[in-house]
């Protein structure tokens, strides 16, 4: 069932995206080589919980740390690990969610450690490329099917491969509600966009295959040939108009 948020609803998980955002915008700014992805973890758990926020990963399904970090060709769900050490030439991927006054927040963004590759490079504009091909689609009238066309579509043509085994999803006072908003899809197909719906539009996006594997400890899905994989997230409003993106610092 997906549920209409109403224009005072959207204000409370406006407030929760707000710290979200600000969050994964601080992990930009604090993630450097020689540091722990549990030091990265720690720096955004005491920002979320400073603003009186609690970091909804903690203990989701069993996950022990605020936020899921992923390294290279970890592609989501990475744990915080004080053995993880972050190094020069790396892509990090930070994903956030907050839960503020009973309403989730959730966006991710992957960065670069110094200079990257030019694959590497190359990856990442794809991805948030396609967030942006995706967000565009997020308008009333149109289908959930269309904004997954618009990721594939663009994700496929630039030569990457969108991952089917995990995708967006609504969002409210729960982190993951109706409707799935896949990466991969046709356009015209799938439940219509209203005004108040509110979801997380995340391309998940590998360089060799669409297949992932989950490593033994239950959790960090991985690019399957181990080459590198990138993951943007934003979570939007539909409103009558442009899309509502919730995920921007300070709007
Ligand atoms: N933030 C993720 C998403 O985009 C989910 C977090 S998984 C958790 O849907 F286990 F860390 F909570
Ligand atoms: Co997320
Ligand atoms: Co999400």
């Amino acid at each position: 069932m997906i549920k209409v948020k109403s224009s005072a609803e959207l204000r409370l998980m406006m407030e929760s995206n707000e710290i979200a955002a600000q969050a994964l915008a601080l992990a930009g700014r604090s993630v450097h080589a020689g540091m722990s992805t549990w030091e990265l973890d720690k720096i955004v758990h005491d920002f979320i919980v400073s603003k009186g926020a609690i970091p909804s990963s903690l203990g989701y399904g069993g996950f022990p740390n605020s936020c899921c970090i992923s390294v290279n060709e970890e592609l989501i769900h990475g744990i915080p690990s004080r053995k993880k050490i972050i190094r020069e030439g790396d892509i990090v991927t930070v994903d956030v969610t907050t839960l503020y006054k009973g309403w989730q927040g959730d966006n991710a963004r992957t960065f670069r450690i110094g200079t990257v590759s030019p694959e590497a490079e190359r990856l990442m504009k794809v991805t948030e490329e396609a967030l942006w091909k995706g967000i565009e689609q997020a308008v009333p009238g149109n289908r959930i099917g269309d904004i997954s066309a618009a990721v594939q579509a663009h994700v496929e043509s630039n030569g990457y491969h969108v991952v089917r085994q995990y995708v967006g999803h609504g969002i409210g006072t729960e982190m993951h509600e109706d409707p799935e908003v896949p990466n991969f899809g046709k356009a015209g197909r799938g439940p219509r966009l209203v005004p108040g719906m509110t979801i997380c539009i995340e391309p998940m996006v590998n360089e060799s295959t669409p297949e992932v594997k989950v490593l033994p400890d239950k959790w960090t899905v991985v690019e399957a040939n181990g080459k590198l994989s990138a993951h943007f997230e934003h979570c939007i409003a539909i409103t009558n108009d442009k899309p509502l993106i919730m995920t921007l610092e300070s709007h």
